[in-house]
């Protein structure tokens, strides 16, 4: 009998994909927490984004480190998209054999399959916008630029779709990556899969919430600031040159 060798390609694109999407769902949720410091005080997100420039550790900022950071985040970004693009029926007759699918049977998990299929295409035109202005402007990060941007330049509305988007596609990502590691697999299925769900949906409002509420207070600074002193904040405390 002649040795028959298994393709493992695909089964290594799978992998990609899930670890480049769990890393992504850890860097986001931080991410959404971390912006959300506007909520507290405009002192305190200030002091986070020092806090990412280095400040803490090296007494003076450096935005080159946030510009590493937002490529790295874009290479794993363009490797997650690349090996999800796999799975998008590529046909509308393909497209319309999975939504019949869906409605017939209303199994909810080719449902959730959809939702990652939209939101994924979403993101796939606005993130990368974002990611590439905070790779090049890293030091217009702050309370006051951060409010300029989202009110004078707009970025408002792109924010909105991108928060929606990239927090329904975490979530119901994880959840699903749950799904296939097995984690559901307790004495009761039906019981577990039901109790993953319920997270799923708990964390999306969460998160949605959270974040539209820092999009308020972002867009409230920007409409209210007096800018005629540029977007550079000056803190109360913390007296030193921001490259
Ligand atoms: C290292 C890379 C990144 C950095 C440094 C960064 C930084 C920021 C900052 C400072 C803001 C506040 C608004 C502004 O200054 O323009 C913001 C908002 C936002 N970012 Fe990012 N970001 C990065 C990557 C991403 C990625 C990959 C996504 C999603 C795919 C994302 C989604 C969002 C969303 C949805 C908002 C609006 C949040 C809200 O409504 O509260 N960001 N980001």
């Amino acid at each position: 009998m002649r040795d028959k060798k298994i393709d493992k390609t695909p089964a290594r694109l799978d992998f990609i994909q899930s670890a480049t999407g769990l890393i992504l769902v850890i860097f986001i949720m931080g991410h959404l927490l971390f912006e959300a410091s506007i909520l507290i005080s405009e002192e305190m997100m200030y002091r986070v984004t020092i806090m990412f420039e280095g400040y803490y550790f090296f007494g003076e900022t450096y935005p080159g480190i946030v510009s590493f950071f937002a490529g790295a985040v874009g290479v794993i970004f363009v490797v997650h998209a690349a090996t999800a693009m796999r799975k998008i029926p590529s046909t509308y007759k393909k497209y319309k054999i999975i939504k019949n699918h869906t409605n017939q049977l209303k199994h909810e998990d080719t449902s959730l399959w959809l939702i990652q299929v939209i939101t994924g295409f979403m993101m796939f035109f606005i993130a990368p916008i974002h990611i590439y202005i905070m790779m090049v402007e890293p030091s217009d990060i702050g309370p006051y630029a951060s409010s300029s941007r989202i009110v004078d330049e707009l970025m408002g509305p792109l924010y909105f779709l991108l928060l929606l988007a990239v927090v329904s596609h975490a979530f119901v990502g994880l959840y699903r990556l749950a799904l296939k590691w097995g984690f559901m697999e307790g004495k009761n299925t039906k019981v577990s899969r039901a109790r993953f769900k319920l997270l799923m949906k708990v964390m999306i409002v969460l998160y949605i919430v959270v974040g539209l509420a820092s999009l308020a207070k972002y867009t409230y600074i920007g409409l209210t600031h007096d800018f005629s002193d540029g977007v550079k904040y000056k803190s109360e405390s913390i007296i030193m040159e921001r490259h």
